[in-house]
């Protein structure tokens, strides 16, 4: 089956990334949000992005205003109605993806398929709550979307090879690269990185050196574009916990409990580079 249209269900970093790199391969897309105004929002902003784009060259002004052109904010859920492909880039909170994907089933045709970007919960569990489980698959986008190549593709236990098939081709599309995991909590790339910045946390919160001082260790000592502690604040405090928490729960080993410091700082708001205070600050 061939993608054409698609719902990108969460305005955030990571579906305004998602429906950028869509539109920029030629595909219309819907972006909502719990809050619409998120999503006209994103949509805005997305044209900022773009315009960035234009200054260095990259694209031309006609090529913005037609991706720009291809990107519809909804008004409401039921705009996604006429999509091929949902893609849910929400809160990573089982619960709530839950709700979201019985009302997606309802409203989507037959034939479309539904996909979670979720970081770290099952696949399985999420089609579950569908009519349509063979249709669908975990679509793991990394942040920042469109400049990160790999998308990891995850079948539950119920997906289909036409399913799989499609994606992966629609992923190739996109000028992603692929991998496939097993439908494990965390994945592939989430089993590895989330414990590395959780143990960042917990140096820190022993006092082991300065937050400069262990992303530079870690950057410079091993060539890592960020410090963890400085990634941590870019993908979101909050989402580093939800991410632990499953780690821990669902593997049910202590070595993935999250360091009481990255729970105190989500209590206190502290969500990163997108609150404005993380481990370091970004209101200036
Ligand atoms: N669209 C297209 N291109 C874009 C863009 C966008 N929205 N945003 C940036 N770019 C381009 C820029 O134009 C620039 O291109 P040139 O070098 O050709 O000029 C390039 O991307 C790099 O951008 P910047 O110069 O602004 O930034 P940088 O060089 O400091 O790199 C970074 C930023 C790519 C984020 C880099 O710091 C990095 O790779 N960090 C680590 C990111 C990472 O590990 N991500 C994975 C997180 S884990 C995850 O995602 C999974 C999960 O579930 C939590
Ligand atoms: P974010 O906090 O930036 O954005 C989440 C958006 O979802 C918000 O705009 C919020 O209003 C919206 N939302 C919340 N509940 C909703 C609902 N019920 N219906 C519609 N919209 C709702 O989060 P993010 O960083 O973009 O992460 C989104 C998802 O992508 C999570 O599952 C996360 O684990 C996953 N993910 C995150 C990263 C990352 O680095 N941040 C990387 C890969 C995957």
């Amino acid at each position: 089956m061939a993608i054409e249209r698609i719902a990108v269900i969460g305005a955030g970093q990571m579906g305004s990334g998602i429906a950028q790199v869509a539109a920029q391969a030629g595909l219309s897309v819907v972006l909502g949000d719990a809050a619409p105004e998120l999503a006209r929002k994103a949509v805005e902003k997305l044209g900022g992005t773009l315009g960035k784009l234009v200054e260095k060259g990259k694209i031309a002004v006609a090529d913005r205003d037609a991706i720009l052109g291809r990107i519809k904010p909804a008004a409401s859920l039921e705009d996604c109605a006429g999509a091929d492909l949902a893609i849910e880039a929400i809160v990573e909170n089982q619960g709530v993806k839950t709700e979201l994907f019985r009302k997606l089933d309802a409203l989507l045709p037959p034939h479309a398929i539904l996909a979670s970007n979720t970081s770290s919960i099952s696949i399985t569990a999420l089609a579950a709550a569908t009519k349509r489980p063979g249709q669908f698959i975990g679509m793991h986008f990394m942040n920042p979307p469109p400049v990160m190549q790999l998308i990891e593709i995850i079948r539950g236990l119920q997906t289909s090879d036409e399913t799989y098939a499609t994606v992966v081709a629609l992923a190739k599309k996109l000028g992603k690269t692929t991998v496939t995991s097993k439908d494990a909590p965390g994945f592939i790339v989430n089993r590895i990185l989330i414990p590395l910045l959780n143990e960042a946390c917990f140096a820190l919160q022993e006092g082991l050196a300065s937050p400069e001082d262990i992303d530079t260790g870690v950057k410079l000592g091993l060539n890592h574009p960020m410090g963890p502690l400085t990634l941590a604040d870019f993908i979101g405090l909050d989402t580093c916990l939800y991410i632990a928490e499953v780690l821990h729960r669902e593997l049910g080993d202590d070595k993935y409990r999250p360091a009481p410091l990255l729970r105190q700082y989500v209590a206190a708001g502290w969500y990163g580079r997108k609150s404005g205070r993380g481990f370091y600050r970004y209101d200036a």
